[in-house]
C-alpha cells in the first residue's frame, strides 16, 4: 500500500481510500463505515468515484458531513473515470463497489498501479 497522506489532528496517519461505485454499497455501506469512526482509525473517504456525475457529488457530500470534526478534513475529490481515482495523490486504498461483472476493468488497472484494493464482494468474473 502506497501511503501519501499526513497526519490527522489525533496524530494518527490519515489513509485515503477510494470508492469506486457510488451506490448503496459504496455509500450507505462502506462509505458510511469509513467516514464515521474516522477519528479513532485514521481511514478517510479521499475519493469516490461514478459514471453518474450527480450521484457521486451527492455521495460526496453525505460522507463528508459524517465525518467527525469535518471541518479539519477535505470533502472527498469525485471522479467519472475509474482510472483517474486509482492514479489520484489522495487515494491510498481503493475499495471497488461497481457490480460484480464490472469488477475487472477496476480491479486490474488498480493492482497494476501498484494499488492495494478491497473488494466487499465475491470478485466477479476472471480477474
Ligand atoms: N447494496 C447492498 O447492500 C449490497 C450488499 C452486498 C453486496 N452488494 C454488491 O455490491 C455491488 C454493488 O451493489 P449496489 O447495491 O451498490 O449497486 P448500485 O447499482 O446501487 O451501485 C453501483 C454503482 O456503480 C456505478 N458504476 C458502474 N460501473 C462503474 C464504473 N465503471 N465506474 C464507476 N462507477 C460505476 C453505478 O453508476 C452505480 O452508481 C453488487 O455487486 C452487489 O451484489 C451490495
Amino acid at each position: 500500500m502506497k501511503v501519501t497522506s499526513d497526519m490527522s489532528s489525533s496524530g494518527r496517519r490519515v489513509i485515503g481510500v477510494g470508492i469506486i461505485g457510488a451506490g448503496a454499497r459504496g455509500v450507505n455501506c462502506i462509505g458510511r463505515q469509513i467516514a464515521e469512526p474516522f477519528d479513532d482509525t485514521g481511514l478517510r473517504v479521499a475519493a469516490l468515484c461514478d459514471r453518474n456525475r450527480e450521484r457521486v457529488d451527492a455521495a460526496a457530500r453525505l460522507l463528508h458531513n459524517l465525518v467527525p470534526n469535518r471541518g479539519a478534513t477535505p470533502p472527498p475529490k469525485t471522479y467519472l473515470d475509474a482510472s483517474q481515482l486509482i492514479a489520484a495523490p489522495e487515494v491510498d486504498l481503493v475499495v471497488i463497489t461497481t457490480p460484480s461483472y464490472l469488477h475487472r476493468e477496476g480491479v486490474t488497472p488498480a493492482l497494476r498501479g501498484g494499488e492495494t484494493v478491497q473488494m466487499r464482494d465475491i470478485p466477479g468474473h476472471a480477474l
